[in-house]
């Protein structure tokens, strides 16, 4: 699998080096199920969405959000988990809704959802291009916020909560930005593979391993 492991609780590494998180325990799951190998391939997130496209990688699992453009290069699996877009900004910000980011510097992460939305035209819901800066990963945003280069940081909400838990002087705005829901790519057109992923996953759910891992990362 491909990933990009700058995005906690769903993917980072730890000491050692290995990716742990929601969906490296839930890809270990969907191996063991189907008798295969995991590995862990960890690059940035494009590069995560376009080995699963060319079938470098045979799934991408990186919290990635199902939206139309992706669905057009990626075939998707049924939906493991919820992810809502929220606004990372420093405590004391003059920043307190949505509307007050017009006009500001905002931070994402290259390639994701967050990136996609904000730099979308004013008329669209977004703040316009050249008001989005992107960020190789996560972790480099959040640090440009602590260094005063941006303003905010849109980013998916349980790794704002890791993000913000980690950095003193940091927290998030009670707004929601937009909800989206995550599932695992693979190849287009490679179907014995994605009904197969999906037949372990659908058991993983009825079984309630799914909720588990994911209860265990984030604690209600
Ligand atoms: N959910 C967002 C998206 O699909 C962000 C995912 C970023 N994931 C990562 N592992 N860095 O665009």
């Amino acid at each position: 699998m491909s990933t990009n492991a700058a995005f906690p609780p769903y993917e980072s590494t730890d000491d050692s080096g290995n990716v742990v998180g929601i969906d490296a325990d839930i890809a270990a799951a969907i191996a063991e199920k189907l008798g295969l190998k995991l590995q862990i391939d960890d690059m940035d997130f494009d590069g995560a969405l376009a080995a699963a496209q060319s079938g470098k990688s045979d799934i991408v699992m990186a919290g990635v959000t199902v939206n139309e453009e992706r669905q057009l290069v990626l075939d998707f699996t049924d939906t493991y988990a919820n992810g809502v877009q929220v606004v990372i900004v420093p405590e004391g910000s003059d920043i307190t809704s949505i509307e007050d980011m017009q006009g500001k510097r905002i931070g994402t992460q290259r390639g994701t959802t967050g990136y996609i939305l904000c730099s979308s035209p004013v008329e669209d819901g977004g703040f316009g291009e050249e008001n989005v800066v992107p960020y190789d990963d996560a972790i480099a945003a959040v640090k440009a916020l602590k260094n005063g280069q941006i303003d905010c940081v849109v980013i998916d909400n349980a790794p704002a909560q890791e993000l913000v838990k980690a950095n003193p002087g940091l927290t998030t705005l009670e707004t929601e930005y937009a909800n989206e829901k995550y599932a695992i790519g693979v190849a287009k057109g490679n179907t014995a593979l994605l009904d197969a992923v999906n037949g372990a996953l659908k058991e993983l759910m009825e079984d309630g391993t799914i909720q588990s891992i994911i209860d265990k990362y984030i604690p209600a």
